[in-house]
């Protein structure tokens, strides 16, 4: 496996592997790599015959006071999970490599970018698309895997890819969630031990949810009404939003119909959570 920082030798490895008409796969991460990260890279290696991993915390989609400055970056631990699944190269560049200048030039995916964490986080997905854009214009594969737990993200860089005609298909793979159903997330090493626990009530309500629609209820108030019940269960969870939309359109909706999309974002302590399910109602 190859560790490479600049763009000229990503380029070079991965263009002499597609020289060889190799199917080239990308999983884009921000390292502190973990099981859900790992399903993406095994999803790589199942579809593709050459899988690149891209380390990179992003400044351009932290906004001011985030957590940009702690965030969790355990480099040897993420190169050693990537040699162990077989990844093919690894480009963790500098933010210098990335932005030798200021950047000036954005992609800003309309309308899908301004709700749910859009609301709270004004220029995160801007600087997720424009990341990504460069990710891919740089590597240039064939497929790129992201994860369904950033639901809106993977929504945002699907119509990137189809608006601007990038020659790339994007795999959207399930999230993968502690035993409790925690979604897997680098932030959750924010928690601790009592907050860790009470994290699981946010899948605990998107089940909930689940399960209400699977009896009958519509009614995306109702919905949300019996989820904040059990949020509240915790006195350390404070939910900044709970949205039942249009799994494709990213809209509110008042019943549920077709392909939903039930997110919630809350914070508990310093971490940000985010989770989702994603249902088709008949
Ligand atoms: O999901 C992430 O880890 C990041 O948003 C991504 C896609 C790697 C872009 O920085």
């Amino acid at each position: 496996m190859e560790i490479v920082k600049t763009i000229e030798q990503v380029r070079k490895v991965v263009s002499e592997a597609g020289m060889a008409s190799r199917e080239i796969g990308l999983v884009p991460t921000m390292g502190a790599l973990h099981e859900g990260h790992f399903s993406l890279i095994k999803a790589a290696k199942k579809q593709c015959d050459f899988v690149a991993v891209s380390i990179f915390v992003n400044p351009t989609q932290f906004g001011p006071g985030e957590d940009l400055a702690k965030y969790p970056r355990p480099f040897d631990a993420d190169v050693k999970a990537c040699k162990e699944l077989g990844v093919d190269i690894i480009f963790a560049p500098s933010d210098k490599e990335m932005y030798p200048e200021k950047n000036i030039t954005w992609v800003n995916v309309e309308k899908l970018s301004e709700p749910l964490c859009g609301k709270s986080r004004p220029g995160h997905f801007r600087g997720v698309a424009t990341v990504c854009a460069k990710l891919f214009n740089i590597v240039q594969p064939d497929v790129a895997f992201f994860g369904q737990k950033d639901a809106q993200q993977a929504v945002i860089i699907q119509r990137m890819v189809a608006d601007l005609n990038m020659p790339m298909e994007i795999v959207v793979c399930p999230t993968v969630r502690q035993i409790d159903g925690l979604a897997m997330s680098s932030r959750n090493k924010y928690l601790n031990d009592k907050e860790r626990k009470d994290a699981a009530l946010l899948y605990a309500a998107l089940q909930e949810a689940e399960m209400l629609i699977g009896a009958g209820v519509r009614k995306s108030s109702e919905l949300v009404r019996e989820m904040e019940k059990i949020l509240k269960i915790s006195k350390q969870i404070k939910v900044e939003y709970i949205s039942i939309v249009n799994a494709q359109t990213l809209d509110e909706i008042d019943e549920v119909k077709g392909k939903v999309l039930i997110a919630i974002a809350a914070k508990l302590g310093s971490a940000r959570l985010i989770d989702n399910i994603m249902l088709d109602v008949e």
